[in-house]
C-alpha cells in the first residue's frame, strides 16, 4: 500500500462544556481529535506540529510497531519531548492489527484532551469475520475537567492525593450529553436505519475511570477487542477499562424511536470521592415518529458492580480459527510475579495532603518508576550508562504483606523510588502474574497496558493468586487477546507474550494518577541474530533531550 501522510498541528484554543469556557490543547481544534482510517498492512506518517506551550509526544495505543520503539511516543521511555515550535513525524506501521485503536498524547496528563480513534479495516481484498455491516460509528468517551488539568496534575505529585482529580464529566464524542449542566442542545445524535446492522467502534479515553456503556432496548453484541476478533458476545451492558477498546455490532431492530447511549464510571474503590455522572448521546431511528422523551436502559449496573465488571470480561474469547490462529506460548522461559499497588509513604517536605499527612506512591513490586532525563531507548541504543538499572524483580522484592486488609504504614515497607527496568532475550516466552493488593483505599482494579506487544489474558480472579488451583483454571485454548487487561481489585490476572519485539517497551496502569504515581516499568527486548529481527536505526529528526518547563512523575 502505498503510505499516507497526516498532519497533526497542537495547538491552545477555547472549549466550553457545562457553561465553563477553557482553553486547551487539542490536535487540529477538534476534542476528541481527528479519526484515522486504516487498512491492516498500511504504514502512514503523521507530521506531529507542536504549536502549543510546553513539550509532549503521542503513542498510538496497541499498535504494535515492530522493531520501531522510536516512533512509539511515551515521554522519556522512547523519546524525548515534541519542544514548543518544533515537529516530529511518526512512522506508524500496521501488520496484525485490526479493529479499532487509537492514538494520544503520553506526556504529563495532556492525553485529556489530545487523543483520538484509529479504525483499522481489513487489508484489501479480505472481510471481517461477521457479516459486512450496512454502517458504522466511531464511540470516544472521554473526561471533562472545567480547570486546567496541567496544574492538576503538579498538586497531587506534590501532594500525593487525588482529592482534586476529579473529573467533571464523562463525555461521549466530546460531550457530557442531557444529564449534565448545560448540555442538552449539543447532545450527540446518531442516526440508525430500521432493520439495518451497524458496528459501533468504541474507546474509552477516560482518564481515570472504566465505565459501563449501554443502548437502552438494544443488545450489542462484541466482536473485536484491542484490534483482534473475538467470539461474538451478546450482552445488555459492556464493561471497558480507560485503554481498550471494543467494537460491537447492533441491530436497529426495535420500534423506530430514540434510545439513550450511557456511559456510567465503574469504580470499586471505598471511601473516596469521584465522578459518578452519567455521559448521554442518542441513539435516534430515520424517519418519522412521535416521542416524548428518548428510552433509557433498563439495566445499568452500580458503579461497584464488580460481579458485572468481571462477568463481562470473563466471555470474551478469542476465535482460535484457522484463519485467526492463537499463537499463546505453551512453556514459559520467564515467570514474573508482579505486585500492583498504591501506598502511603513519608512526606519528603511539609506538602502532602495524602491519608495521615503521607502521600501516595503507586508500584509494581513495590517499585515507584523515576522517568530519567533522557529516555531509556536513547541510553540503551547509544550505551549511554548511568540512566536506568535492570534489576527491576521477577518477585515482590522485600516482604510485603499483600493479603492483609487495611495495612497500617508500620507494617509493609515503604516504596523504593527508581528506575530499573527487565530486560528480556529475543523471542522468549514471558508471563507475568500480577497481583493487585489492599493497602489504600480498601484496593482497586488496575488497567495494565503494555506498549509493543499484546498480551493473552489466560486467567484471572479475585483474592491471592495461588499456584495450583489458580493454575488449573488457566484457558490456553481460545484466551483473548489485548493490549490492556484488568487487574480486579484485589484479585490477580495472569499473562502470556512472546517478546519477539526488540526494543524499549513501556508497560504501565492506564489509570492517568496511578501512571503519574510511578505504577509502570519498561522491558527491554534484546536484538535477535539478524538484522530483520534487530531494533531499526532512529530516524534523523528525533526530539533532543533537554529540560521542558513540565517534567512530571513523582
Ligand atoms: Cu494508552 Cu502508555 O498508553
Ligand atoms: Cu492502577
Amino acid at each position: 500500500a502505498t503510505p499516507k501522510y497526516y498532519d497533526f498541528v497542537l495547538k491552545e484554543s477555547n472549549f466550553t462544556r457545562l457553561c465553563n469556557t477553557k482553553s486547551m490543547l487539542t490536535v487540529n481544534g477538534s476534542f476528541p481529535g481527528p479519526t484515522i482510517y486504516v487498512n491492516a498492512g498500511d504504514t502512514i506518517y503523521v507530521n506531529v506540529h507542536n504549536q502549543g506551550n510546553y513539550g509532549f509526544t503521542i503513542h498510538w495505543h496497541g499498535v504494535m510497531q515492530p522493531r520501531n520503539p522510536w516512533s512509539d511516543g511515551p515521554e522519556y521511555i522512547t523519546q524525548c519531548p515534541i519542544n514548543p515550535g518544533t515537529n516530529f513525524t511518526y512512522q506508524v506501521e500496521f501488520t496484525t492489527e485490526e479493529g479499532t485503536l487509537w492514538w494520544h498524547a503520553h506526556s504529563d496528563w495532556t492525553r485529556s484532551s489530545i487523543h483520538g480513534a484509529i479504525v483499522i479495516k481489513p487489508a484489501p481484498g479480505k472481510t471481517y469475520p461477521f457479516p459486512e455491516p450496512d454502517g458504522e460509528e466511531v464511540i470516544v468517551f472521554s473526561s471533562w475537567y472545567n480547570k486546567d488539568v496541567n496544574s492538576m496534575v503538579d498538586y497531587i505529585l506534590k501532594t500525593g492525593t487525588d482529592k482534586s482529580l476529579i473529573s467533571n464529566a464523562y463525555t461521549i464524542n466530546g460531550q457530557p450529553g442531557d444529564f449534565k449542566d448545560c448540555s442538552k442542545e449539543s447532545t450527540i445524535r446518531m442516526n440508525f436505519e430500521y432493520g439495518k446492522t451497524y458496528l459501533l467502534r468504541l474507546v474509552n479515553a477516560v482518564m481515570n475511570r472504566d465505565l459501563f456503556f449501554m443502548i437502552a432496548g438494544h443488545n450489542q453484541t462484541v466482536v473485536g477487542w484491542d484490534a483482534g476478533y473475538v467470539k461474538p458476545v451478546t450482552t445488555d451492558y459492556i464493561f471497558i477499562s480507560t485503554g481498550q477498546t471494543l467494537d460491537i455490532l447492533v441491530t436497529a431492530n426495535r420500534k423506530p424511536g430514540e434510545y439513550y447511549m450511557i456511559a456510567t464510571p465503574y469504580y470499586d474503590a471505598v471511601g473516596t470521592d469521584f465522578d459518578n455522572s452519567t455521559a448521554s448521546a442518542i441513539f435516534q431511528y430515520t424517519g418519522n415518529y412521535t416521542q416524548k422523551a428518548p428510552y433509557f436502559p433498563v439495566f445499568v449496573p452500580d458503579y461497584a458492580d464488580m460481579a458485572s465488571a468481571r462477568a463481562f470480561v470473563e466471555r470474551l474469547r478469542s476465535l482460535a480459527s484457522e484463519e485467526h490462529p492463537i499463537e499463546v506460548p505453551m512453556e514459559v522461559d520467564t515467570r514474573m510475579f508482579i505486585t500492583v499497588s498504591a501506598n502511603l509513604n513519608p512526606c519528603p517536605n511539609d506538602s502532602c495532603a495524602g491519608p495521615d499527612g503521607y502521600r501516595v506512591l503507586a508500584s509494581l513490586n513495590n517499585i515507584s518508576f523515576v522517568n530519567p532525563a533522557i529516555d531509556i531507548l536513547e541510553a540503551y541504543y547509544r550505551n549511554i550508562s548511568g540512566i536506568y538499572k535492570t534489576d527491576f524483580p521477577d518477585i515482590p522484592p522485600v516482604f510485603f504483606n499483600f493479603t492483609a486488609d487495611d495495612l497500617t504504614t508500620s507494617n509493609y515497607t515503604y516504596t523504593e523510588q527508581a528506575t530499573k527496568v527487565k530486560v528480556l532475550n529475543y523471542n522468549e516466552s514471558v508471563e507475568i502474574i500480577f497481583q493487585g493488593t489492599n493497602v489504600i483505599y480498601g484496593g482497586e482494579d488496575h488497567p495494565m497496558h503494555l506498549h509493543g506487544f499484546k498480551f493473552y489474558l489466560i486467567g484471572s480472579g479475585v483474592g491471592i493468586y495461588k499456584n495450583d488451583t489458580s493454575t488449573s483454571s488457566y484457558n490456553l485454548f481460545d484466551p483473548p487477546r489485548a493490549n490492556t487487561i484488568v487487574v480486579p481489585k484485589n484479585g490477580w490476572a495472569t499473562v502470556r507474550f512472546r517478546a519477539d519485539n526488540p526494543g524499549v517497551w513501556l508497560m504501565h496502569c492506564h489509570f492517568e494518577r496511578h501512571f503519574s504515581w510511578g505504577m509502570d516499568t519498561v522491558f527491554i527486548v534484546k536484538n535477535g541474530d539478524t538484522a530483520e529481527t534487530s531494533v531499526m536505526g532512529p530516524p534523523a529528526n528525533m526530539p533532543p533531550c533537554k529540560y521542558t518547563p513540565l517534567l512530571h512523575h513523582v
